[in-house]
């Protein structure tokens, strides 16, 4: 499987804020025995620039990515533009995967109802946005990687 990281975030690009996020998503990816990465899981840094992202999401669908998931961008700010870049590239939606994270989330914190996160398919490839914190991506998680080898048999 061939896996793609997008840390969304404007302090990251500025060098303010270190990426915890795209990394421990690295983590979580590299080391789950649930299904086998074929090359390395990059890490692409974006800002929240609808246009940015959009660019960064179609170059990754069209070097042949399986799966991008998305870390950051998905809340109410004004610059929380993460889904909007994702509905850009995705042709189908993945409604039962929305609900299932969200479901999910929403064990975990009421705030999980401020996430706009959304899961799409462009062609091939598999599109997920996750929040941005740490401790989200680790919940979030939990719901993905059983179902994500599946998914992507599904999509050849
Ligand atoms: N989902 C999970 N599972 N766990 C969380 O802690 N945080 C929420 C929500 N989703 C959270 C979550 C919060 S506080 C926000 S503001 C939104 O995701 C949007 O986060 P983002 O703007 O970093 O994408």
């Amino acid at each position: 499987m061939k896996v793609a990281i997008v840390t969304v975030s404007d302090s990251c690009v500025a060098g303010t804020r270190i990426d915890q996020s795209g990394p421990q998503l690295q983590n979580l990816v590299t080391s789950s025995t649930k299904f086998q990465i074929e090359n390395a899981v990059e890490i692409s840094l974006v800002i929240d620039d609808v246009d940015e992202i959009t660019k960064v999401l179609r170059k990754l669908k069209n070097s042949g990515m399986d799966v991008i998931i998305t870390t950051g961008g998905t809340g109410f700010a004004k610059r929380d533009v993460t889904p909007e870049a994702t509905l850009n590239v995705i042709n189908r939606r993945c409604s039962g995967l929305e609900i299932a994270i969200h479901t999910h989330s929403l064990k975990s914190t009421p705030m999980a109802a401020l996430s706009r996160s959304i899961c799409g398919i462009a062609d091939e490839t598999l599109i997920i946005n996750l929040p941005g914190s740490v401790k989200a991506v680790k919940e979030c998680w939990e719901v993905i990687e059983p179902v994500l080898k599946h998914a992507v048999d599904l999509l050849k």
